[in-house]
């Protein structure tokens, strides 16, 4: 049986996009039921509408500081759609422990470097003025912690001395693209547990 994935998003989506790409393969181990927004707006629900895929948007601007109702929401609209795993993929909202807690080892996330270095924003900015030779992404399964959980997938690319920080996230970007499908799909196997 394959597992039943929900993507979560706030932007545009390219991440959800690529798993949404993988998972029209035949043997993928896993089928993407559900992409979430907590934004309206957000590019990535009309891409997935085109897919097919039911969308919802809980929007946290509703619910004003009231973090745990917003979680509630989320919780439920993802179990009555009886999802066994989700992928956090530029969701832009940081989860509280309790909601963390209730996906543990069944939620995923991909973040831009090569965790455990640059955990946060503006990592690639980051990485230029650190200097770094080697730039990535990272797949994990989501702790309370931020950008700390147990890595699933990562990979690197050179940095280059004319690189910008524009012309860096492009190429990671190219990055998250394959190393998400594949970390999904060994989750999905069980082959990698938290
Ligand atoms: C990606 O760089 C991802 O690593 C980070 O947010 C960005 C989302 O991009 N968490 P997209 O919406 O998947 O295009």
């Amino acid at each position: 049986m394959k597992k039943r994935v929900a993507i979560l998003i706030s932007g545009r989506g390219s991440n959800m996009t690529a798993l949404i790409e993988a998972a029209k393969t035949k043997d993928y181990p896993a089928e993407i039921v559900l992409v979430v927004s907590n934004r309206p707006d957000a590019a990535g629900l009309d891409r997935a509408g085109s897919s097919g895929i039911p969308t919802a948007v809980i929007y946290h601007e509703k619910f004003g500081d009231d973090r745990e109702t917003f979680e509630q929401a989320l919780d439920r609209e993802l179990r009555e759609h009886r999802i066994d795993l989700v992928c956090l993929a530029g969701f832009m909202r940081l989860l509280t422990p309790w909601f963390v807690n209730r996906w543990s080892g069944r939620m995923l996330n991909i973040h831009p470097s090569l965790l455990p270095q640059f955990k946060g924003l503006h990592t690639h900015g980051r990485a230029l003025e650190a200097g770094v030779t080697r730039h990535g992404a990272t797949v994990y399964f989501v702790v309370p912690e931020m950008d700390a959980g147990p890595i699933v997938a990562q990979d690197s690319v050179a940095v280059l001395e004319n690189d910008t920080e524009e012309t860096l996230a492009a190429r990671v970007l190219e990055l998250e693209h394959q190393i998400y499908p594949r970390a999904l799909r060994a989750v999905a196997q069980g082959r990698t547990k938290a």
